[in-house]
């Protein structure tokens, strides 16, 4: 693989499995794994000031406004780990957000060298969240069913305890796909006519996901 640095975009409805993918490819591709959502998820858990402004949105399922996501996340890729590229989890989500994205590494003579569109069918993304746990202590994700911890509520990463997230309550699991629908999914397009999007079936075993990811990501420049 080439040296030039690796921002690779994990796009993807709500459950389609970017976050527990980023976690198995950060490895393999020797970049940080940056999600919107865990940037939002720690402000909320430490209260400051900027989760004060975007709890709302949060809670009700809805996009926080492209200034302050965009805010966030430029802050994080401007941190010496993000230096030679990043996995990027849930964002940008809207077009806004991927021209602001462009624009940033453009400064730093850089550029998104691949999008991965995890494609899942609806009815599968709401029977995932719905029984989808976390990590209270070390964010990893587990699935009751699917993808269950070996000891019932606890980590097996780090023993933590698992909890639901408030937002995968089902009204507003189908709220957030309908958001991604309106909001999120014009980007498919947009890399698309670019030339950067791959498709991955995201509708079987996650080690199967995470072999086609591999297969796919590719940053030499061929677009
Ligand atoms: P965020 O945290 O980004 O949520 P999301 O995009 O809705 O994504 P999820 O974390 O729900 O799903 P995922 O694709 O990571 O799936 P996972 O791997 O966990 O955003 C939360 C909120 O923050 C947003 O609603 C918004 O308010 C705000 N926000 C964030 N970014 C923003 C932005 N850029 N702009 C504006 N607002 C923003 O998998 C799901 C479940 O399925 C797990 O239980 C897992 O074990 C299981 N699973 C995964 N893969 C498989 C498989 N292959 N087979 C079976 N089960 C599987």
């Amino acid at each position: 693989m080439s040296s030039e640095p690796k921002f690779i975009v994990l796009l993807g409805p709500p459950g389609a499995g970017k976050g527990t993918q980023a976690a198995l490819l950060q490895e393999t591709l020797g970049v940080p794994h940056v999600a919107s959502g865990d940037l939002f998820r720690e402000h909320l858990l430490n209260k400051t000031k900027f989760g004060r402004q975007v709890v709302t949105y949060i809670e009700r399922g809805e996009l926080v406004p492209d200034d302050l996501t965009t805010a966030m996340v430029m802050e994080r890729l401007s941190q010496s780990d993000c230096q030679h590229g990043a996995l990027l989890d849930g964002f940008p989500r809207t077009i806004g957000q991927a021209m602001a994205l462009d624009q940033a590494l453009s400064e730093r003579g850089q550029r998104i060298c691949r999008v991965l569109s995890i494609v899942v069918p609806d009815e599968v993304l709401v029977e995932r969240l719905s029984g989808r746990r976390v990590c209270r202590s070390c964010g990893a994700v587990y699935h009751v069913i699917f993808n269950p911890p070996h000891q019932d509520g606890r980590c097996d990463r780090c023993g933590g305890e698992l909890y639901q997230r408030d937002d995968d309550r089902p009204g507003t699991v189908r709220y957030r796909l309908k958001v991604y629908w309106e909001q999120t999914s014009p980007l498919i397009e947009y890399y698309k006519q670019r030339g950067m999007l791959t498709e991955i079936n995201g509708d079987q075993p996650i080690e199967k996901v995470e072999e086609e990811l591999k297969a796919a990501v590719t940053c030499d420049g061929r677009g």
